[in-house]
């Protein structure tokens, strides 16, 4: 039985990596070689390189996990951020954050979903595929599109009682974050835009990931699952 973790070099893919390898075989998916077989070498994971810009067929790729082995979780953490406005957004930029954030998605759990009979899968949006906020139209559609794609994979494959959900997060401490949240003054304002003020970490994201991958939640599909201290649908007076 084995959990596979797509984007696993990055701050969310390697702490679920990391948490979900201390009882479970885990495959590790990720762009970066030298991160990847660093990370599989502590956590004792195989792993496999993905190029989203020149990617394997499906069928082929899916060997990357030996065929009598069972799937139980796929968790995709691949993903990307871009704030710009419409105007100011090159169709070449449009484009990687579709391919990155989307695309990365249908690719993974168009590979893998006949291989998970019982299964859960993961995808991440973001507070952005709700909430219409100012600059980030790409990464909006990007989201707003995998959170549809979810639900309707979530009805396609009930009937093989694979389960496929998505967690969408506020602002969080991670590589993709390090440059929006780079001075104390703009932390401050970050956290003041939520209605429980705080920049997320992956601490907050970890229990929602083991609940929806566990048999806790085997009642779960099709949900948009948001971790971002109400910013989504929470207005304080
Ligand atoms: N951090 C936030 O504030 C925030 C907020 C809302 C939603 N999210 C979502 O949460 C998920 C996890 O992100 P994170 O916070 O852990 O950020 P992160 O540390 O920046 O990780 C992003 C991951 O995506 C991979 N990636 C980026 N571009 C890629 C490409 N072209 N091809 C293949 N892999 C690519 C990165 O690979 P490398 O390791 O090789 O760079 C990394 O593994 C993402 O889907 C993100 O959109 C994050």
């Amino acid at each position: 039985m084995v959990y596979i973790v797509a984007g696993a070099t990055g701050v969310l893919g390697s702490e679920i990596s990391k948490e979900l390898s201390k009882n479970n075989e885990v495959f590790i998916i990720g762009r970066d070689e030298d991160k990847l077989s660093a990370l599989s070498k502590e956590i004792d994971a195989s792993y496999a390189v993905i190029d989203l810009n020149n990617t394997v067929e499906q069928r082929e790729f899916s060997k990357i996990i030996p065929e009598d082995k069972e799937i139980k979780g796929l968790v995709n953490c691949i993903g990307s951020i871009l704030i710009k406005p419409l105007h100011g957004t090159k169709i070449e930029e449009f484009e990687e954050v579709i391919r990155v954030n989307l695309f990365s998605s249908y690719y993974l759990l168009s590979s893998f979903a006949r291989r998970m009979k019982n299964g859960s899968s993961i995808f991440f949006s973001s507070v952005a595929g709700t909430k219409g906020l100012s600059n980030h139209e790409a990464i909006a559609a990007a989201k707003a599109g995998l959170e549809g794609m979810a639900r309707s994979a979530a009805a396609s494959y009930a009937k093989d009682n694979l389960r496929v959900n998505v967690i969408a997060p506020g602002l969080m401490d991670s590589n993709m974050s390090e440059r929006i949240l780079a001075t104390e003054q703009a932390r401050e304002i970050s956290k003041s835009m939520y209605p429980i003020p705080k920049i997320g970490d992956f601490n907050d994201i970890l229990p929602v990931v083991k609940w929806l991958l566990s048999e806790d939640s085997q009642w779960v599909t099709g949900q948009t699952i948001h971790v971002d201290g109400g910013l989504s649908t929470v207005k304080p007076r």
